[in-house]
This record gives C-alpha cells, sequence and structure tokens, in this order.
C-alpha cells in the first residue's frame, strides 16, 4: 500500500539450487533481484560476479538490481550491462569520479546508484542528486550477510528523504542489511523505499511468505 519495492538478495540464497532460488523469486511478490558483487578488496569477501548474473538473467523477468562492491566499477560497467543488469550501483567511496561513472552506466541504458558506507555522510550527495536513480544507505558494513542494523541509519534515510525533497528529485531510497520483520515499518517510515533483504528471506521457513510480509509492512 505504500508502493513499496521488495529485494531479495541472492547472497543469502542456496547456490546449489539456484535456478529454483529463483523461481521462488519469479513466483513470489518480490519486486527486483539484488545482487551482490564483491571484490575482495573494497570489501573483505568476494561473493560472485558476471557469469552468474548472466544465468540469473536469463532465468528472471525482475529488476537485476546490482550492488557493486568492487574498486574501479567503471572498468566492468559494460560487461554487467551485457549482463543483464537494470540498475548499477557503485559505491561513493570507490570512485573518484563519481559523476562520470553515473553518466557512463546511465549511458549504456541503465539506472544508476550510489551506495554509502555507514560512515559516509549523506549531505555528500548534494551535487549529483538530481542524476541519480538511487540512493543505497548501507545498514551494515558491506561485505557480509546476516549482520545488525545499524540505528543511526535511520536518521541518515530521513536525511536522505530531506535532500530529495529539497532537490525535487527523482532518486529512489534503498536500504540495505539488517533488515527483518521488526524494523522495516520504522525503516519505511523513514523515507525509504526499496528493502533488500538476505538473511530475513532465504533463512525464513517459508521465504515467500517473508517476502511477502516485508512488502506489507
Ligand atoms: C552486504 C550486502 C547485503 C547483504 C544483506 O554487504 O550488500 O545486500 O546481502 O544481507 P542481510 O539482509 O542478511 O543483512
Ligand atoms: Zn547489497
Amino acid at each position: 500500500n505504500r508502493n513499496t519495492f521488495i529485494a531479495p538478495s541472492l547472497l543469502a540464497s542456496n547456490f546449489l539450487q539456484l535456478g529454483r532460488e529463483v523461481e521462488m523469486l519469479n513466483r513470489s511478490e518480490a519486486d527486483w533481484l539484488h545482487l551482490d558483487v564483491m571484490d575482495g578488496r573494497f570489501v573483505p569477501n568476494i561473493s560472485f560476479g558476471l557469469p552468474v548474473i548472466s544465468q540469473i538473467r536469463k532465468a528472471t523477468t525482475k529488476t537485476c538490481d546490482v550492488h557493486l562492491m568492487i574498486e574501479e566499477p567503471e572498468k566492468y560497467a559494460e560487461e554487467f550491462k551485457k549482463a543483464g543488469a537494470d540498475l548499477l550501483t557503485v559505491h561513493y567511496e570507490a570512485c573518484t569520479h563519481l559523476h562520470r561513472n553515473i553518466q557512463q552506466i546511465k549511458g549504456l541504458g541503465m539506472k544508476a546508484g550510489v551506495a554509502l558506507n555507514p560512515h559516509t555522510p549523506v549531505h555528500l550527495l548534494e551535487n549529483i542528486i538530481n542524476d541519480i536513480d538511487l540512493i543505497l544507505i548501507m545498514s551494515v558494513n558491506p561485505g557480509f550477510g546476516g549482520q545488525h542494523f545499524i540505528p543511526k541509519s535511520l536518521e541518515k534515510i530521513r536525511q536522505t528523504r530531506e535532500m530529495i525533497n529539497h532537490h525535487k528529485a527523482h532518486a529512489l531510497i534503498e536500504v540495505d542489511g539488517g533488515i527483518t520483520l521488526d524494523n522495516a515499518a520504522t525503516i519505511l517510515d523513514a523515507g525509504a523505499n526499496v528493502l533488500v533483504a538476505g538473511s530475513f528471506v532465504f533463512s525464513a521457513k517459508d521465504p515467500e511468505a517473508a517476502i511477502k510480509a516485508l512488502k506489507h509492512a
């Protein structure tokens, strides 16, 4: 009813059953598939990359929301477009020429997102807020699923909402990390549009029901 988008994070899925997991997501009320790419340099973990994403792309018609936790994302943007990314999110902290990187992503025909680590202030996006399609507020330190939501993130979501309103921007606010049914409503009340959820969805007995519950939080 609030027009919330739910983006389950496949990082927490069973990779041995990836095809079935995607079929489950296709049937579910999930809006996007959140795909976490880690390079072992920007974050202290390595996940999956282009070949896995191309396979997922073939198996779903849902929006592929690719969250790049990698250094030098500009080197790979074109490859992620070819792999089927609809939305490509890069980290503020990984981009020296963020404005250029955003133009590159949009020029390739994808929506462009910018992610902020927990320590990065929201106001740093003031000069590009009208150029981007999404702001991703990290509510945990990126690199791992199953961590606890950092409470300070709520204030950052509110600040982001104010900044978007002030600049009459259209960017969506996505929140990623530690989201459960216990905090989803509070996060949405703070101004978020898109909820990412990994362990809450995939460790549930009934993941489809968990997605539905978040969708109606
Ligand atoms: C963390 C990733 C998240 C992660 C979320 O680096 O960006 O998308 O999968 O997992 P949960 O929901 O378990 O915190
Ligand atoms: Zn993520």
